[in-house]
Order: C-alpha cells, then structure tokens, then sequence
C-alpha cells in the first residue's frame, strides 16, 4: 500500500468511524447471536491472493461492526466501562502509523520521555507526591503482576536469580487481599510461582471492606506457621460492589510489618482527580504501588494501565535482564530503557494516545465528566433506594449500583435469585442497555456501571425504566 493509496484509504476508513460512533446508539448494545454462530461465517482457509480493500472493508461492516459488543454504545452499564474517547482513537491511529517500540530510550526516545512525562502528569492530576515514578503497561493484571513480582524480590530471596524450587532456606510466602480482591492477584500469584494458596483472602465486613484486624491476625498466624509475608494489596474501589478498603489503617500495618503495600484501584482511581473526593484514597500515598486503569474511566482506548510506585529501582531488580543486543550507550545516562522493568520486551507507545487525550479534554474537562458519572449513579441509587420494590445490596462509593428487585409482598431468595436473572436477561434483550451481574452474600446482585463517555441522564433514566417495565412483563 504506498502512501497515496494509503491516503485514500485512510479517508474512507476515517469515514467508516466517524459512521460507526455516529450510529452506536442505534445498535444493540449486546447483538443477538450465540456462542459459535460467527467463525462459521469466515472462510475456513486463509486467502491465497490479495484481495481489493473495497471488499475487505465491505466484510468488514457486514460481519465485524454488527458482531461486536458494543461498549462504545451509552446504554453500556455492564462490568466496567471502557470508552475509546475521539481524541484516544486518534491517538491509537498515530501510535499505529509512527510504530514505535519504547522497550529502550534508543528504539523510541520520545516513546519512552513522553511516557515519562505522561506518567508524571496523571501523578500529579491524581494528587500523589513526587516520589511516585512509574510506566504505561497494557492491564491493571500486567500492573499488579509486575508490583507483585517486585515485592517477591524485594523480600530479599533473590527468586529473580535463585527462582523459588529446591530452596529448604525459602518459606512459603504470603501475599495478603481481602476477599472481594480482584482475580487478577490471584492469577499473578499463581504467575509469580508463589502459588494461589499464597494468597490469604483477609475476611471482608458488611460492606465489603478488609477488616484491618482480620488482616493482622492473618498475618501473626503465619508468621507463627513459618511463613513468609512479603506483600498486602488494599482494594480501591472492588470489581463486585466498589467497596473501598481502609488504606490509611492497611498502610500502618504494612509498614509495622515492612511488607510491600500495593493499591488496586484499577476502575475506581481517577476520582482521585477530583480534589473533593480524595476521601476514599487517604492513606494511597504511603503505598509501594497503585494501579489506575486509563482504559478504565478515563475514556482511553484499550490498552493502557498506569503503574506507579515509589520503588522503581525494586521493579528494576525483579524484571531487568540485559542481553549484548540490547546494551547500549544510553543506559549509563538518565536515558531510561523501560523493558528493564516489566516481563516482557517490546512495548507499546501508549503515551501518545494519553498524551493526546489530557491536552484535548484538560483535567478540567475529564473532571467535569467523572463527576457527571458520579452523578448519575447517585441519582439512580436514589431511584432504586425510594422504589419499596427494589432494595440496593452496598454503598455506592463511586459510579456503580448493586441492587435488585425485591417485592414489598416477599419472596424466597432462591425466587429473588431466579427472577432478577430473567429480570437482567429481559433487559438486556431490549439491546438499549447492557448490565451484568454479581453475587453479594450470596445474592444475585444486578450492577449499573456508569462510565460511558456518551453517556446522559436519558440512558440512566431508560435503564430504570426497562427494568420496571420487565418486572411487569411476562417475559422475565
Ligand atoms: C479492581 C480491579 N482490578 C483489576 C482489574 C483487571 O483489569 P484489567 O482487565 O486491566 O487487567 C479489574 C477489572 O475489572 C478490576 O475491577
């Protein structure tokens, strides 16, 4: 494709976007098609000859767009918001064109500066001090692997060197979360080698907070079995509920016990951009580490997870292994070579995208959008809290809803369980609006997640409505 052609095609593919966002709102959020029914649409072997774009990109309308699940779409409440911003696409189409690889200051040096400038920036918006250094990975799991795989090291085993088997001087170690911690340090436990049994779920209140004490007395066990703690991660905002674990109180026991503390606030950590609702954060500041997802609520593209962590040098000692090829120069300068700290080498030029996006929206502007999210969610809680039918199942922290349908007349709460289920599937159905679900005491637990740039008042309003209107129906 030389550049003219490219040029006429970049124009009629810009042209298919700006079609796409367009229209979002007419699609179904989540299309009406069932597991298996789009393979079979593809030839089962690949092209021999080349063939024109016209038709690839025809293909492209016919089986890809009305085949995607649509979280562009307004009415998309489901698990976590992810919103590719206009400015963030445009970022995306540049990162795709300049084909930068920041795994070293000399593959990219303006990959790997403006990520140290973006870095900063997003540190400084979130109000953290400038202790805080940090990187751009792809995931909050790749964020909290790689804090993780940091405080194994810091630990003092040398396990980046020695590993972790056929070791009679290494004690099992420990990590500690609450129960209602993401998967996600489950999996990097098991990553990491320490294994999922190295993962102490620290009892939860009825709010779904760690409880300080629990965590503790969890820890004096093991220290009485022998075991090794190294690492605690307190949970800014749960993927189930939104809870909110006390970080001050989990932050002196961290540093009583000299374990590494690292925050997962993956979803939740862009309200810390607005000053007057830094409540929930206080104490993030003495962590080891924070992830904070871009791709989250912050209307970035997939993929983009900030990092940050007072210990850089720590992340360095668990992940930096320097082949010949890739010793250069540069190293022995303040030229930094970001493969060093991450397990993996070649690496995306994510700062342009985020680069991008703060100049076009400003922290005002991306402020002023949190809040409105703040907002609506608060409004829809109070919906749900007036309506004697309905009942909220936690607080509501940030921009996410727990609740169900639950009759003023009573109902057994295997009934509750079967009819918000068919309640949630009705709704989804209608394709206006898409939800998802969790379990909270054992309850099914319908969630309304606002995070959707595109999202007003009118689709909140609208979900509310459906929802009303299924309990009605037959058809739920
Ligand atoms: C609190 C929390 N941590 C981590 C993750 C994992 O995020 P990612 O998909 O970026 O790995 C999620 C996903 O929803 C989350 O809610």
């Amino acid at each position: 494709m030389d550049p003219p052609d490219f040029r006429a095609a970049a124009h009629a593919v810009a042209d298919l976007m700006a079609d796409y966002l367009e229209t979002v709102e007419t699609r179904a959020v989540f299309p009406v098609i069932e597991p298996g029914s789009l393979a079979p649409l593809f030839p089962s072997t690949p092209p021999e000859g080349p063939e024109p774009l016209a038709t690839i990109l025809t293909d492209y309308q016919r089986l890809i767009e009305p085949n995607a699940t649509h979280w562009q779409h307004p009415g998309f409440f489901a698990y976590f918001a992810t919103t590719a911003s206009g400015p963030g696409i445009l970022g995306e189409m540049l990162t795709a064109t300049l084909g930068q690889n920041p795994m070293l200051w000399r593959t990219s040096p303006i990959g790997t500066e403006l990520e140290e400038v973006v870095v900063d920036w997003l540190r400084q918006a979130l109000g953290l001090p400038e202790s805080f250094d940090g990187l751009l990975t792809d995931t909050a799991s790749t964020s909290s692997l790689i804090a993780l795989g940091a405080a194994r090291q810091a630990a003092g085993f040398d396990v980046a060197a020695r590993g972790l088997t056929g070791r009679p001087d290494l004690p099992a170690l420990r990590v500690y979360a609450s129960t209602e911690a993401h998967s996600s340090i489950e999996k990097a436990c098991m990553t990491l080698g320490l294994g999922r049994d190295a993962l102490v779920r620290v009892p939860a209140d009825a709010r779904f907070q760690l409880q300080p004490d629990a965590l503790e007395a969890a820890i004096a066990a093991d220290r009485a079995a022998g075991h090794r703690a190294i690492a605690i991660v307190a949970t800014v905002g749960t993927t189930s509920s939104t809870s909110v674990d006390p970080v001050a109180a989990i932050a002196e026991i961290a540093q009583r016990e000299g374990l590494w503390l690292h925050v997962d606030s993956a979803y939740a950590g862009v309200v810390a951009m607005l000053p007057e609702r830094r409540a929930p954060f206080a104490g993030w500041e003495r962590a080891d580490s924070i992830v904070v997802n871009p791709h989250k609520w912050l209307f970035t593209p997939l993929d983009a997870s900030l990092l940050l962590t007072r210990r850089m040098t720590d992340l360095r000692d668990a992940f930096s292994l320097v082949p010949e090829y890739l010793r250069t120069p540069d190293r022995e300068t303040p030229g930094r070579d970001y493969n060093e700290y991450t397990p993996q080498l070649g690496r995306r030029f994510r700062a342009l995208k985020l680069w991008i996006q703060l100049r076009w929206f400003g922290l005002g502007g991306l402020r002023r959008r949190i809040d409105h999210h703040l907002g609506l969610a608060a409004e829809f809680a109070r919906w749900v809290d007036d309506d004697p039918d309905w009942e909220r199942l936690a607080p509501v922290p940030f921009s996410t809803v727990c609740f169900r349908w639950n009759p003023a007349s009573g109902a057994s709460e295997s009934e509750l369980d079967a009819r918000n289920t068919a309640i949630m599937a009705s709704v989804n159905r209608t394709g206006e609006v898409f939800l998802s679900h969790t379990r909270l005491d054992g309850r099914f637990t319908i969630r309304l997640a606002v995070g959707n740039l595109r999202t007003e008042s009118r689709h909140v309003a609208r979900a509310w409505e459906l929802l009303r209107a299924a309990v009605r129906s037959d058809d739920a």
